[in-house]
């Protein structure tokens, strides 16, 4: 028998059962394992967007069906959103490829280097985030989720060759910092198809997080329109 039915078998045992209901109730009295791997432990919600900012995304999606392009998502994580965006693709017969980047490691040192010299951050906040990620743990989470139709690329975003995945129809650049969000915001504009979306999450005062308001709004100045932020922190490009 193998160590992995002999696993199943046993947390199948009233035994097993017993010994995981233990497990359970000493986390949630004791909160010492509030979350792990990216995950909330216990939490009945686990988007790192809110129900609003999430159905935006998919108004987005819908609105964009129909121009030419693929979907992508820069600063991924653990695939929360990935995986609710691919979902409602799928539910909607939204066939378009979805490719979601990320280091699978959290920030770039250069990057937050940035961030604490020139913008007077936290570095610790900054660098104890999305530290605790693999590309293949991102790969596993959407495939238990039953997802097998999102391409996963590891890498600097900033480094990355966006002609490589062609037209944009939608994109959601989630990087947090200001050098990789007004590196990238260009790429993914020039890139955008007519028609199509460009959100930027977090353009709004932060302690930390705010190098995407600073980038979005010197975009918009840049490009010539008025920016447009949206339930909270949304920032919106169009392209007509
Ligand atoms: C706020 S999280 C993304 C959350 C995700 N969109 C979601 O909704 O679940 C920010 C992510 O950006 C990634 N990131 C930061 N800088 C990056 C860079 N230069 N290239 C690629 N990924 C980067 C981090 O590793 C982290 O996973």
């Amino acid at each position: 028998m193998s160590l992995k039915s002999a696993g199943t078998m046993f947390l199948q045992s009233s035994v097993g059962r017993a010994a995981r209901t233990v497990c359970a109730e000493a986390l949630i009295s004791t909160g010492i394992i509030d979350g792990i791997f990216g995950r909330r432990v216990f939490s009945a919600y686990d988007y790192m967007f809110s129900p609003r900012q999430l159905i935006l995304f998919t108004q987005c999606l819908s609105e964009a069906r129909d121009v030419p392009g693929c979907c992508v998502e820069v600063g991924c994580a653990y695939g929360q959103t990935t995986g609710f965006l691919r979902k409602f693709m799928d539910e909607s017969g939204i066939t378009k490829d979805y490719y979601a980047i990320d280091t699978f490691r959290g920030f770039v040192q250069g990057q937050v280097d940035y961030e604490v010299e020139q913008r007077s951050k936290n570095r610790h906040g900054i660098t104890v985030s999305f530290v605790t990620n693999k590309k293949k743990w991102f790969d596993k989470s959407l495939k238990v989720a039953g997802i097998n139709s999102v391409w996963s690329i590891e890498c600097d975003a900033t480094k990355f060759d966006f002609d490589r995945i062609g037209p944009i129809a939608f994109a959601l650049l989630d990087v947090d910092l200001y050098l990789p969000i007004i590196d990238i915001l260009p790429k993914l504009y020039r890139n955008l198809s007519a028609g199509g979306i460009l959100l930027i999450d977090d353009c709004k005062p932060h302690e930390l997080w705010d190098g995407a308001l600073v980038a979005y709004e010197e975009f918009a100045s840049r490009m010539n329109f008025e920016p447009k932020i949206v339930l909270d922190k949304i920032g919106v490009v169009r392209k007509s």
